[in-house]
């Protein structure tokens, strides 16, 4: 492996310095935070903007006239340009703000799968997706008679592309959902190469870019993604607030999921009717200032760019496996060529919970347990790893802090 090459061009100091939360000490240790893939810590600017969004200018938004309610509609919309941009969609109106993906997942599940899709159509899955995007499409299975179809992975976690491709043989895919990277493994998958297959069965493609959009840039035109969702607080953003990004006649074609205010054009007894696309699908009060805050948290990312952000979390991932494959007893999960910054393992036969318990009284937070993948931890015949996962604000020594401690661990073990 080559030796680690921390991008010279990012002052990861600064960039912490810019997380408050960064700052304080758990149990008198610094806080090493190696969980970012469950949710990332939030910068002074988010905070911020949300804090200031509150005290200065705060009233619903899209329906009133009055000045507040104009101010507060234009922060909020604002949002929708700025995720338009983060993802190269071509219009805004093809943004549909959600609480996060699965939602996300579940809109696209219930609109188009029941209001598109014809039952004895099948939906394709990997073996590698979080409960979010499996739970959806069973329920969808349930309720309107599609089928589920699972495209295997290989022991390196990887999807098995032959056996994705023939899964279409018989034309009754209509649409694959398949993650963008895996919260477990860390694996990449081949989007362009996965729609490129779907698009030429007539299938249409669903990317879950929860991870990958916090570590890559996303370009819904480039790969001609169909739809496309995220969660803003794995991006340093708020909870409570996510993007679908759905092509436009796609949007326009299938029929509103939830009912209410803000969604209509207009209602009476007998029959309502819809607005238009986006709002079509924004039923009622959104949250107001998780989307102002995720816009900040898009601005916040876009002002460090891609090429660094990926540069930075390359080299701490290397640095990762290169620290830990050498710990004896501990097996990385997962050996994708194309892979980011989320790096499952175990330690000889140690439960994760334990290994996450003793590095959490050395400061160090990594989740342990299935990751909301219960069917990829049955492929891997596990019943858990711990995870460490990284953002921006990750440094090579907590890196080391980590694999230092594991050492120290497999000893108390043993
Ligand atoms: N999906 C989140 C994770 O992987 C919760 O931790």
């Amino acid at each position: 492996m080559n030796a680690p090459s921390f991008d010279a061009r990012l002052d990861i100091a600064a960039i912490r310095a810019q997380f408050p939360i960064l700052e304080q000490k758990i149990r008198g240790k610094d806080l090493v935070f190696l969980d970012s893939a469950a949710s990332a810590q939030k910068p002074r600017a988010v905070i911020d903007a949300m804090v200031g969004a509150m005290e200065t200018q705060y009233a619903n938004i899209h329906r009133g006239l009055h000045w507040m309610s104009e101010r507060t509609t234009e922060a909020y919309e604002a949002t929708r340009d700025a995720a338009a941009r983060l993802l190269n969609a071509g219009d805004r109106h093809e943004i549909v703000f959600v609480r996060n993906s699965t939602e996300g997942i579940n809109l696209v599940a219930h609109s188009y799968g029941r209001g598109i899709m014809k039952p004895g159509q099948a939906v394709v899955i990997s073996a590698m997706e979080h409960h979010s995007n499996i739970v959806p499409w069973q329920m969808l299975r349930d309720a309107h008679g599609t089928e589920l179809r699972v495209a295997p992975i290989n022991d390196a976690g990887e999807l098995d592309m032959a056996a994705y491709e023939a899964l279409f043989a018989d034309g009754k895919v209509g649409l694959v959902a398949i993650t963008h990277m895996s919260n477990v493994l860390g694996s990449y998958t081949p989007a362009e190469r996965i729609i490129q297959i779907a698009h030429a069965h007539g299938a249409k493609v669903l990317l879950d870019g929860s991870q990958a959009v916090v570590h890559r840039r996303v370009d819904v035109r480039a790969l001609d993604a169909d739809f496309y969702v995220f969660t803003g607080h794995k991006l340093y953003g708020p909870t409570g607030i996510g993007v679908l990004y759905g092509k436009r006649e796609l949007l326009e074609a299938m029929p509103p999921w939830m009912g209410g205010g803000d969604m209509i054009s207009s209602v009476t007894y007998e029959r309502s009717t819809w607005a238009r696309v986006p709002h079509k699908f924004e039923a009622g009060t959104p949250a107001i200032i998780e989307g102002i805050g995720l816009n900040a948290a898009i601005e916040w990312v876009e002002g460090i760019g891609y090429p660094a952000i990926a540069a930075h979390e390359a080299a701490l991932t290397d640095h990762a496996l290169s620290r830990l494959s050498a710990i004896e007893g501990l097996t990385v999960i997962g050996r994708a060529q194309d892979r980011g910054g989320v790096v499952s393992f175990t330690l000889d036969r140690a439960h994760a919970h334990d290994i996450a318990t003793l590095l959490d009284r050395a400061g160090i937070a990594v989740r342990a347990g299935h990751h909301c993948a219960e069917p990829l931890m049955h492929r891997l015949g596990l019943e858990s790893t711990a995870r460490a996962s990284f953002g921006i604000y990750t440094t090579p020594g907590e890196i080391d802090v980590l694999a230092d401690t594991l050492i120290k661990v497999r000893e108390f073990f043993q």
